[in-house]
């Protein structure tokens, strides 16, 4: 039933961009080459447009998308590529505005517990030892800042009690009223609200909406194994800080993903710029490790799937001044059991 659903769905968006290819009476090659990969892409990845002045936008959207996706590609100056996924009819700006929303706060020093800096492991990746939830996708809210937080509380809980459990950002979404729900918001603000509140609910109790609705939090039970009793901050422009805390468990950073390359990241290779340090997006790093002399951070994403290396990044490590590739680490912050 769901499958024949999807089928007349499908049909029916294909007529729509039908309709709007016989508008353009477009006979150039590269365009009619470029119109048949837009409709390809359109049924993929299910978009609804409402013809034919928004499905023309989109085209040319994402025509210079392609366009710059694959001269980057072509021109091989960072170690990485890029790949056409499903924010390719997406400006620069309109990605920025809805699927980012970190803003970080006047930095508090918070008693950062006894991060150990000393005999590190090489390699860490809390993903194979069971402590990192599957892909979450924020959708179009800018809620990054409370997937950043659970994805370093879910592993803290894992740890501490040996229980992988998905929770909640749909009730820090709601409930944390020193963010600002989906127009952006602070990670510090959600364990603080964590800390008051005694734990948050579990994701399959207090599922995601993508969009900010009322607190529930009074009446929805909540998992008291996800309380914490404080936060800690890694110390500033310190990679080696860093590494001692994601030794320790995983941990929610701030990056600058103001650059088009973070849009489209693949996945393949690990992303080395171009970035500055004008933090707007939180992830949390779940790991780090070297290939082949190149060192990187692992960082869980909350794009979806379809991003990235199945929705995780690995940002180079030890190379970028002091504050890190895209301005990692000078706020990381890891909440204390
Ligand atoms: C066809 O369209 C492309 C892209 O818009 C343009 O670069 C090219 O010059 C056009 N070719 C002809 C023959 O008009
Ligand atoms: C398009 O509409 C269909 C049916 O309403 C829905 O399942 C799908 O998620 C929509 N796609 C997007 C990108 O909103
Ligand atoms: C990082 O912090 C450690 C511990 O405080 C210190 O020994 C080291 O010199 C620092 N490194 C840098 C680059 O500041």
């Amino acid at each position: 039933m769901a499958f024949f659903y999807s089928i007349i769905i499908s049909a029916f968006h294909f007529s729509l961009l039908m309709l709007c290819s016989l508008t353009t009476g477009s006979t150039n090659l590269t365009n009619t080459l470029l119109h048949e990969r837009f409709e390809k892409w359109v049924l993929k990845h299910e978009k609804n447009y409402s013809c034919h002045d928004e499905g023309q936008h989109r085209l040319k959207v994402f025509t210079n998308n392609v366009n710059f996706i694959e001269k980057f590609n072509r021109e091989k100056k960072y170690g990485y590529t890029l790949s056409i996924n499903h924010f390719a009819d997406l400006t620069r700006e309109e990605f920025m505005a809805k699927h980012t929303g970190a803003t970080p706060s006047p930095l508090v020093l918070r008693p950062s517990n006894e991060l150990d800096p000393t005999s590190l492991p090489p390699y860490v990746d809390w993903r194979t030892r069971g402590a990192v939830t599957a892909i979450k996708d924020q959708g179009s809210c800018a809620s990054c800042w409370a997937f950043a937080a659970v994805a370093a509380l879910e592993g803290i809980v894992k740890i501490k009690t040996g229980e992988l459990i998905s929770l909640s950002e749909q009730e820090l979404v709601d409930c944390v009223t020193a963010s600002d729900g989906c127009d952006g918001g602070w990670s510090q603000k959600a364990f603080e609200f964590i800390i008051s509140n005694g734990g948050i609910a579990t994701e399959v109790k207090y599922p995601y909406k993508n969009v900010q609705g009322k607190c529930r939090a009074n009446r929805i039970e909540q998992d008291e194994k996800a309380s914490i009793r404080e936060y800690g901050t890694v110390p500033r422009k310190n990679e080696t800080m860093l590494m001692a805390a994601v030794a320790q468990q995983p941990v929610a950073v701030y990056i600058d993903s103001s650059s088009s390359n973070f849009q489209f990241y693949s996945g393949d290779g690990i992303y080395d710029g171009p970035c500055g340090v004008n933090l707007d997006h939180a992830v949390s790093i779940v790991g780090y490790g070297d290939n082949k002399g190149k060192n990187y951070w692992i960082a869980k994403n909350s794009w979806g799937k379809s991003w990235g290396d199945n929705g995780y990044m690995y940002l180079a490590k030890d190379v970028h001044e002091i504050s890190g590739m895209c301005g990692l680490a000078t706020h990381g912050y890891y909440p204390i059991m």
